[in-house]
């Protein structure tokens, strides 16, 4: 067995997302109150007569119809809810590779597909998203990397940490690539709906080939990461042998979060919630954006076509986990660093949170960046 290899982003989240006075480590927007988006009284009466039961283990019904709902063609039983999308991807890659197995994967990347691979002995191979492009794929690198021995390809659309959105012509090379040697295709699209200059949702990779695996979440588009809802979409067979697993990670998600994520994918709450999550994407970026160009020289941003984080380089002469490190402790502030995405020198900052919240974060920074210069 390999040498663990922890989740870097994540420990230094959990270990410090709850404690500085500012957090603008959070990739997904200000989380949503229950209040906001459960006012009906006859809803609200029917959540507190909820039996906190086990819910039907692979998602209650009404939920996996809703899920089902945003990807033409899929039924009930194509869904399997789980607790978060990181969930859907731990048990997705256990049920579709085995140690040894050979996979490609887009980077950089939310790195936890990366970590799971390392730790259960799989052959990584790497395609990238290439800074001076605008962060479009290398899509030669991943024609290269990919081989009859390729069992799984993993890409995350629209990506974090760049927030770059891949193009229809892009999807059809990857999804080309796979076809090509029988892969399978596991797209995580968490960020799908948190589009910055579009009201055009990212389209999913769902139907465009018969080996995909949908994953979504309600944390990012929805803002509602503390509900733990996500779920991965694919045939039906597959969906089920994910769900075998399912059994011995969680069971199931609780019974109130179906609950509540049923009435957030409703009809009527849906398009508030994808509306309150751009109105923060759009309202915060211009203020991260002046911040960054007030800096001279410092910083370089391809800016974020989704997502509520940019990634600028920023050129200074200091390791970004070490400046990381000094902002936790000097400024309580928390931002992640670049290394966490094997790119040094590079920073990812949230900036889909209230204006005063995010400004006051920025001035904190600030002091420290005008220490380093
Ligand atoms: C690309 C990506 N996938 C999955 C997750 C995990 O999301 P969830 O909160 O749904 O478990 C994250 C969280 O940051 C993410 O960025």
């Amino acid at each position: 067995m390999a040498t663990f290899q922890p989740f870097d982003m994540e420990r230094m989240m959990s270990k410090w997302e709850n404690v500085v006075a500012y957090n603008l480590s959070e990739s997904g927007v200000y989380p949503a109150t229950i209040r906001e988006f459960v006012d009906d009284p006859a809803v609200i009466e029917e959540l507190l007569s909820t039996e906190l039961n086990y819910p039907q283990a692979n998602g209650i019904i009404e939920l996996r119809e809703r899920i089902a709902a945003l990807y033409p063609g899929a039924a009930p039983d194509n869904v399997l809810v789980t607790v978060g999308c990181a969930e859907a991807n731990f048990i997705a890659l256990q049920t579709l590779l085995t140690p040894g197995d050979e996979m490609v994967m887009m980077l950089p990347n939310y790195m936890q597909i990366w970590g799971i691979a390392h730790n259960y002995g799989m052959r990584l191979h790497t395609f990238h998203l290439r800074e001076e492009r605008g962060w479009a794929p290398d899509l030669d690198e991943l024609n290269d990397a990919v081989s009859e021995k390729t069992k799984l390809i993993a890409v995350c659309n629209p990506n974090n940490p760049t927030g770059y959105i891949l193009t229809e012509e892009e999807m059809d090379v990857i999804v080309a690539a796979a076809a090509r040697v029988g892969a399978w295709l596991l797209a995580d699209e968490v960020y799908s709906g948190a589009e910055r200059l579009t009201d055009t949702q990212t389209p999913s990779f769902w139907g465009r080939y018969d080996k995909v695996l949908a994953m979504g979440s309600l944390s990012k588009a929805y803002g509602l990461p503390g509900l733990r809802i996500g779920w991965v979409v694919g045939p039906v067979n597959t969906v089920d042998d994910i769900w075998a697993r399912h059994e011995y990670t969680t069971i199931s998600a609780t019974m109130l979060s179906n609950k509540l994520a049923s009435i957030a994918l409703s009809p009527q709450v849906r398009p508030r919630l994808v509306q309150r999550a751009r109105d923060y994407i759009r309202r915060g970026f211009p203020i991260l954006e002046a911040w960054l160009e007030s800096h001279q020289g410092v910083f370089t941003l391809i800016p974020p076509q989704a997502a509520a984080i940019a990634f600028p380089r920023y050129h200074l002469d200091v390791n970004s986990t070490r400046l990381v490190e000094r902002l936790i402790h000097e400024k309580s502030v928390f931002i992640v660093p670049g290394d966490h995405f094997g790119l040094d020198h590079h920073l990812r900052i949230s900036f889909g949170l209230p204006p005063h919240y995010l400004r006051a974060g920025l001035d904190r920074i600030h002091e420290l960046m005008v220490e380093l210069q």
